[in-house]
């Protein structure tokens, strides 16, 4: 932790621009009567943007003297947060996080930069390019060590990539903003190992290899409920040209293909179909009557066949919804599907655990 005090070289005076004092008079007035102090952040930050990214102690006496209170109170705010500045900044601040987590990273090292290619903390090199400090955690030790340089964070550092971070900065050329070794957000190192269907998805690459049993993909919930409301429309159109007491097989049979059964479960022992979430002990017995039995059955379902069963059970897109030849396909893989002992369908009336009736 650093020491925070003020600048010894003081302007004389700080007053908001027209503009920002309106501005100010509109954040003070959010606030009931007798509680204007609680704009005191918004206040301050706005005065530090307005002056090159430090409060000068005018400054802070003014937002005090706005909101009625002490200016020791304002100074106390503005000496605790590390957010704000109290002597001048270079055009690229950095605060560079020394917290445990980031000092077990590296952060030391990163210090190191600072100090060979700025100097000491809150220097100003002579171009005005940079300047920097240590605080405290910035919240991103998922992605440490890090920094964070003027509004932006910069992530998975080590001297070599900081340094080029750093040059390219006051150079003027285009930064990554973020993690600087390409990882996306918070992601492990070595790439997704859950919700994978995220590849090809934001310019993720390919997933890395799978080293356990295959775990129930997870595709995104738009594009799930896309495919299954199209779907859903599709067959509606098809049936609509049926006749009023057409039976489950005939509309089924006029949508999809009808996916080869057995005539009784392999060695006399069904799998447990139930814990497929969507599947309870109704749809379990009607899957039975078809031929049903297991989970490699349902992990090998075409489109006209989860068509056929989606329209036969009277919930067409429901199959897509809940993922059930995901699911299929990971349980018979020895994965764990995706049912859990609270989980419920997303709609619809329950008519047995896990049974939903469309
Ligand atoms: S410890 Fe550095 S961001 Fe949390």
């Amino acid at each position: 932790m650093t020491v925070r005090r003020l600048a010894e070289i003081q302007p004389a005076s700080f007053a908001f621009t027209a503009e920002n004092e309106a501005w100010a008079q509109k954040e003070i007035a959010k606030f009931p009567p007798g509680r204007q102090a609680s704009a005191i952040l918004p206040l301050l930050w706005r005065a530090q943007e307005q002056n090159a990214y430090w409060l000068p102690k005018a400054a802070i006496e003014t937002v005090a003297a706005m909101l009625d209170m002490p200016p020791m109170r304002a100074l106390e705010v503005a000496t605790f947060y590390s957010m704000f500045n109290l002597s001048p900044v270079g055009r690229h601040h950095v605060q560079l996080c020394g917290t445990t987590p980031c000092m077990l990273r590296g952060s030391e090292d990163l210090k190191k930069v600072c100090e060979q290619k700025i100097g000491h903390q809150n220097h100003v090199t002579a171009d005005g390019a940079l300047s920097w400090v240590e605080v405290e955690c910035l919240g991103a030790c998922c992605n440490a060590p890090m920094v964070q340089i003027n509004n932006d964070y910069y992530e998975d550092l080590d001297p070599q990539n900081f340094t080029k971070l750093l040059d390219d900065l006051v150079a003027g050329r285009p930064v990554v903003k973020g993690s600087q070794t390409g990882r996306v957000s918070s992601e492990p190192v070595g790439g997704l190992t859950s919700l994978t269907s995220l590849y090809g998805v934001d310019g993720r690459g390919a997933p890395p290899a799978q080293a356990s049993a295959p775990v129930a993909a997870e595709p995104i919930a738009a594009d799930i409920e896309a495919h299954a409301a199209a779907e859903e429309a599709d067959i509606k159109a098809k049936l609509a040209t049926l006749p009023k007491d057409a039976t489950p097989e005939m509309k089924a049979d006029s949508v999809g293909a009808r996916p080869a059964g057995l005539s009784g479960a392999r060695a006399d022992k069904a799998d447990d179909l139930q814990r497929i979430k969507g599947i309870g002990p109704v749809n379990e017995r009607r899957l039975h009557e078809l031929g049903i039995f297991h989970f490699d059955q349902i992990a090998a379902w075409t489109r006209p066949e989860i068509r056929w069963v989606g329209t036969y059970l009277s919930f067409p897109g429901r199959i897509d919804r809940e993922q059930w030849v995901s699911q299929a396909a990971s349980l018979a893989a020895g994965g764990p599907g995706l049912k859990t002992h609270d989980s419920s369908p997303v709609s619809g009336v329950k008519t047995g655990a896990g049974d939903v009736a469309g």
